[in-house]
């Protein structure tokens, strides 16, 4: 498929920009410094919080973060466990009540739960992180994916 290019200049902080990219939706995501405080302090109830597992992610994003800028995320809006749509909820807690609950996406066909940065929760039936796809800034508010 041919890269897709989305223009980010508009985009507020909280909101979310979903684009298609070889048939797959793609999350474009401005995140509140809050929220990105609150990522390393959830590494503990993660799976695999640095994202170690290579599959999950290009070479170039590192990090607890996942992203090329801070602030910006970039994901495939796709569970990886059966492949349904995860709910954004950057506010809402998901039952069960979990007191660790900062925000993030949210499965609602097995209840697997991701944070603001796609990574896992343990406990949820999804393996691994959200995947963050291949992508690039054209310019500063121009991100190519693909
Ligand atoms: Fe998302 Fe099963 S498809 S939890």
């Amino acid at each position: 498929g041919a890269p897709v290019t989305a223009d980010i200049s508009a985009l507020a902080e909280g909101q979310r920009l979903i684009l298609e990219w070889r048939g797959q939706p793609i999350w474009i995501v401005k995140r509140s410094k809050a929220i990105l405080d609150a990522l390393p302090t959830l590494d503990p109830h993660l799976r695999d919080p640095k994202s170690d597992n290579k599959d999950q992610q290009p070479d170039y994003i590192k990090g607890e973060l996942r992203s090329i800028k801070p602030d910006i995320s970039v994901l495939v809006g796709l569970c990886t466990h059966l492949g349904c749509s995860p709910e954004m909820k950057a506010e809402i807690r998901p039952e069960p009540f979990d007191p660790e609950w900062k925000g993030g996406y949210f499965c609602p066909c097995h209840k697997s739960r991701f944070d603001m940065a796609g990574r896992v929760f343990q406990g949820v039936p999804a393996p691994i992180n959200l995947l963050v796809p291949p992508h690039h800034y054209e310019n500063d508010t121009t991100i190519v994916i693909g």
